[in-house]
């Protein structure tokens, strides 16, 4: 049969060893357990080792997500590694993964940068490029967000995460991405300000403060606009499909706070039982948190052959987004 539809072949994941409890965040910030996990729904985050990064985490999810996919490296025809956190401004994490994968030259493979919705991001590029070409991507979120968290801001250190999670897309006798779309709109409640030499530039004044590495954020406008996005999110894609809230079969919704994920799921109409949660393990993991979920539900034997599944994300930028799966990955 010829394999015409686009669609997810396989799934990975890979989250670091060391688990950072909300009893150990109580020794390191003005916090308690109890408020963390009432408030957000978050027990426990990983924290990635001094050796590991997004391109170690990223690898790690990749290497799954073929044996899945049951493709071997030199079968891909793009890398696209979507990450908040990257060590290097240049080169792309995603070149160090291809070079990891010992793919030198025989790519084209790069870095998206799309808030905690570069996941979607990237699958929406992806999508579009392998297409026409009947390829092969490697579609990777990767966030190291401990490098990158300021430890003494109680706001915003007790809910993020490390981890990696990938997928491979290509053409496919089963399974299809029935829709998608991305969206964008200027919204500076959430941001980290990148570091440049004003200390040796003659042509800027003198450096002012030492915050600009850190994540920065105000909790409650962005809560309030996560719930928004979410919901828009849903209200498009079921217009774009003329299929209703009922057809839906599984949610994967970014694990950023268990109650966005919990008014996603009333809005949808949907049963907390159909929507995927591991935001109590994991925290907000950035990128990483659809392809994360993705992948777990998979392994749970959540999702079944010909289900709809909705993925939906949203983050820094403000971003926003969400695609339709129908699953079959053979
Ligand atoms: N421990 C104890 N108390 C705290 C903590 C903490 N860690 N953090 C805040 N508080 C206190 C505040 O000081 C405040 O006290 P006050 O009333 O005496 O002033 C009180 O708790 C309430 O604070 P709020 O910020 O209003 O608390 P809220 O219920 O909004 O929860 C939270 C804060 C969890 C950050 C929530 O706003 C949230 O989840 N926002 C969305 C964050 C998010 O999803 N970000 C990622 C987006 S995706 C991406 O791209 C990265």
């Amino acid at each position: 049969m010829a394999a015409s539809n686009i669609s997810i072949l396989g799934t990975g994941a890979y989250v670091p060893e060391r688990v950072l409890t909300n009893e150990d965040l109580e020794k390191i910030v003005n916090t308690s357990a109890t408020w963390i996990m009432e408030r957000t729904g978050i027990r426990e985050r990983r924290i990635a080792a001094p050796d590991e990064d997004i391109v170690t985490m990223g690898v790690a999810a990749a290497r799954q997500a073929l044996t899945a996919a049951g493709l071997e490296p030199g079968q891909l025809g793009y890398i696209i590694l979507a990450t908040n956190s990257p060590n290097y401004l240049y080169p792309a994490a995603a070149i160090r993964v291809q070079d990891a994968l010992g793919l030198n030259g025989v790519l084209g493979a790069f870095d998206l940068q799309a808030g905690c919705c570069g996941f979607n991001y990237a699958l929406y590029v992806a999508e579009r490029l392998v297409g026409p070409e009947g390829k092969y991507a490697l579609v990777i979120g990767s966030d190291a967000n401990s490098r990158f968290t300021d430890w003494t801001d109680r706001s915003s250190c007790i809910l993020f995460g490390d981890g990696a999670g990938a997928v491979v897309v290509g053409p496919a006798p089963k399974g299809r991405i029935l829709t998608s779309f991305i969206a964008s709109s200027l919204n500076m409640n959430l941001f980290c300000e990148t570091e440049f030499n004003r200390e040796v530039s003659p042509f800027l004044p003198p450096q002012s403060h030492t915050e600009r590495h850190f994540l920065r954020m105000n909790g409650p406008e962005v809560f309030k606009f996560a719930v928004g996005a979410v919901k828009e999110s849903i209200r498009r894609i079921m217009e774009a499909t003329q299929l209703s809230r009922e057809d839906l079969d599984f949610l994967i919704l970014h694990q950023a706070n268990w109650r966005i994920l919990d008014a996603g799921a009333r809005f949808a109409k949907v049963p907390m039982e159909k929507v995927f949660v591991n935001v109590d393990k994991y925290g907000n993991t950035s990128a990483a948190s659809v392809p994360i979920a993705l992948h777990e539900a998979v392994e749970e034997g959540r999702i079944k052959e010909g289900d709809k599944v909705l993925l939906v994300s949203f983050g820094a930028g403000a971003t926003w987004g969400a695609a339709l799966l129908e699953w079959g990955t053979s």
